[in-house]
C-alpha cells in the first residue's frame, strides 16, 4: 500500500492540529512518524484510518482517495498494535491468539522468536494469575507486538504500531527491527516512534506542534 499526503490540515473544533503537511509512505520499507507529544501523531492515525475524517487536503492511497475508499474495505488491509498493551486472564499463547479455535502453531513460532518461554514465569499454556504484577511493561508490550503481528494475516498491507519499543530493552528492539524489515517485504510498515535507534534506521516523518502564537510569547 503506497500513502501520499497531500497538504493535510487538520484542526479540533478551533484548536488546528495538523498544519498544511505532506508525506510519502511506501511499500515495502519501514517508515517512523516522530514529532513531540500533542503533535498529532495519533490523530493522522484516526485520519489515515477513517475514524477521523474532516481533514483538507488529500491522502492517496495507491491513488484513491481515501474518502473514496469505504472504511471497512480498508480497515480488511490494515492491522495496528495500540499503544496500551492489555493482559487478558488467560496464558500467554490465548493473549497472542486472535480465537482460541485458530492454529497455535504459528503463535509458537513468534514465541520462540522472542524466546518468550524463558521470559515469562509460567509455562505458555498456563492461566496468567495476577497478570499486573506478574508481568513487566516491557513483556506486556511484547504480548501486545505479538498479538498483532499475529492477526496481520495476508490481507494486510498496511501495518502500523503505535510505540511498540519503548518498553524493550535492546535486544528485543533489535529483534522487532529484524521482524519488521521482514514483515516490510511485501506491506507497509510505518511506525510511530521516539526510539533514536529506530529513527536512525528507518526513513523518519516528522510532525510538529502547530504554533498558536502565545506559546512562543516573550515576557520581559
Ligand atoms: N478528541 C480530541 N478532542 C480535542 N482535542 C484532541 C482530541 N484528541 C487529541 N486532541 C488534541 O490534539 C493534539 C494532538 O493529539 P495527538 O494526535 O494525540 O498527539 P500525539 O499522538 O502526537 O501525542 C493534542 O493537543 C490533543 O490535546
Ligand atoms: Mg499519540
Amino acid at each position: 500500500m503506497r500513502i501520499e499526503v497531500d497538504a493535510i490540515s487538520y484542526a479540533y473544533d478551533k484548536n488546528k492540529i495538523i498544519d498544511n503537511w505532506s508525506a510519502q509512505i511506501f511499500s515495502g520499507e519501514v517508515t517512523c512518524l516522530t514529532g513531540e507529544n500533542g503533535s498529532g501523531k495519533s490523530t493522522f492515525i484516526e485520519i489515515l484510518t477513517k475514524v477521523r475524517t474532516s481533514y483538507t487536503g488529500n491522502i492517496f492511497i495507491d491513488g484513491m482517495e481515501l474518502k473514496k475508499i469505504h472504511r471497512k474495505e480498508l480497515l480488511d488491509k490494515v492491522g495496528i498494535m495500540l499503544q496500551e498493551s492489555w493482559v487478558y486472564f488467560d496464558s500467554v499463547i490465548n493473549n497472542i491468539k486472535s480465537s482460541s479455535t485458530d492454529d497455535s502453531s504459528k503463535v509458537i513460532k513468534w514465541i520462540e522468536y522472542f524466546e518468550l518461554s524463558d521470559v515469562f514465569p509460567f509455562s505458555l499454556t498456563d492461566k496468567i494469575i495476577g497478570i499486573d504484577v506478574d508481568l513487566s511493561g516491557g513483556q506486556k508490550q511484547l504480548l501486545g507486538i505479538l498479538r498483532a503481528v499475529y492477526s496481520m494475516t495476508d490481507q494486510k498491507e498496511l501495518l502500523i504500531f503505535d510505540e511498540p519499543t519503548n518498553n524493550l530493552d535492546e535486544r528485543n528492539t533489535m529483534k522487532f527491527c529484524k521482524m519488521i524489515e521482514n514483515l516490510a517485504i511485501d506491506k507497509t510498515i510505518l511506525v510511530i516512534t521516539h526510539d533514536v535507534t529506530l529513527m536512525d534506521k528507518y526513513t523518519t516523518l516528522k510532525l510538529g506542534r502547530v504554533s498558536h502564537g502565545n506559546s512562543t510569547k516573550q515576557y520581559n
